[in-house]
């Protein structure tokens, strides 16, 4: 393999959009007989499955959503990797699928982005390479079970930003759809909980808003999370407030931006109910993920009312400033607290 370091990609950098582009390598591993093989790079980007495989047909997928930044000197990092190697932990055993060891996913994913490296978009393009590990539970079969034999796979791609704006606010519309049950998988990151979401995004899409938020489903009245991030609110008196609710995916983001709204920018936080007649104690709000970084909320539909936070046009200080602390520390240029950032050695 000719080593990365020396290879070069030419890509638009700063127009990149939130989709798809084929890079060279990434890895993958099978699981058979109660075991994991060594898994291996490779620059196949087809599978080759059963059309039989419960990932096909009962949904028996999970993934993870990270990233690679590239730092002012020119290297490469990964922001908590090990969060989300636990997280596809939690996710699998929801579904009954094998655990992949965290100290091998957090391998696996630097070899992948090392592999890659010349695919890293440079620093302040705007972009960043997003890293997606997943498993699917494969092999012939027909009855509702769990697979007798899995993939867990690597690979990675160049993006831009998740949401238009950037951080120009956009506004959001609240479904009365749910995209999970009181006691479903909405805390797992699994494949059926997307599917659920592909209508509910569309019909806010079709009506120019950038996605919608949803409910909690057992009442309709409280704030749950973003089709494809959680939810923020700032409120009068600067506390930063998240919704607390099993439902909703347990973001990694969200709880690096409580940590850092306390202890980097001293306002209070608070996870806690968030209902919907109440928005008015936020001056402003924000979606986040890793997909989204944060991205401010301009305002949001309800069924009967347009309700505005901070401007539509501008972004709030406060958001601001989370944002700043959050990307100067992902991006290398302030010291993050201890064991968030991962070097990887190209
Ligand atoms: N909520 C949903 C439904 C998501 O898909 C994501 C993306 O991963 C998030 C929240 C944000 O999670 P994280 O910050 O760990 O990326
Ligand atoms: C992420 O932020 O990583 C996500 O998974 C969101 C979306 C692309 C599914």
């Amino acid at each position: 393999m000719e080593k990365a370091k020396n290879k070069t990609v030419d890509l638009d950098w700063s127009n990149l959009g939130f989709s798809y582009i084929k890079t060279d390598y990434r890895f993958i591993s099978h699981w058979k007989n109660g075991a994991w093989d060594e898994g291996k790079l490779s620059t196949e980007n087809k599978l080759t499955i059963s059309e039989g495989s419960p990932a096909l047909h009962y949904g028996q997928a999970s993934f993870e959503g990270m990233k690679a930044y590239r730092t002012k000197e020119g290297d490469i990092q990964l922001f908590r990797p090990k969060e989300n190697a636990k997280r596809l932990a939690r996710s699998c055993e929801r579904l009954l699928m094998p655990v992949f060891p965290v100290e091998r996913f957090v391998d696996a994913v630097e070899k992948v982005v090392a592999a890659n490296a010349h695919w890293v978009p440079p620093y302040e393009s705007g972009s960043t390479l997003y890293i997606r590990p997943y498993m699917i539970g494969v092999g012939d079969n027909i009855g509702v079970k769990p697979a007798e034999e899995y993939i867990f796979s690597v690979f990675v791609t160049p993006v831009g930003p998740y949401f238009k704006g950037g951080l120009a606010p956009t506004n959001f519309i609240v479904s009365g759809y749910d995209r999970a049950a009181p006691y479903g998988t909405g805390a797992s990151k699994v494949g059926g909980n997307y599917a659920a979401s592909l209508l509910p995004g569309k019909q806010a899409q079709e009506r120019e808003f950038s996605d919608c938020i949803y409910l909690d489903p057992a009442t309709h009245t409280k704030i749950e999370e973003v089709g494809a991030a959680n939810f923020f609110g700032i409120t009068h008196e600067d506390v930063f407030v998240t919704p607390d609710s099993p439902s909703i995916l347990p973001s990694i983001t969200k709880y690096s931006l409580l940590y850092l709204a306390e202890h980097y920018l001293g306002l209070g936080v608070e996870e806690r109910d968030i209902y919907l007649d109440r928005l008015d104690e936020f001056k402003e709000a924000g979606a986040c993920g890793t997909a989204a970084v944060i991205s401010p909320i301009g305002g949001i539909q309800t069924q009967d009312n347009f309700h505005v936070f901070h401007s539509e046009t501008e972004v709030g200080p406060l958001t601001k400033k989370l944002y700043d602390t959050l990307t100067s520390i992902q991006f290398g240029d302030l010291e993050g607290p201890e064991g968030w950032i991962e070097k990887v050695t190209v």
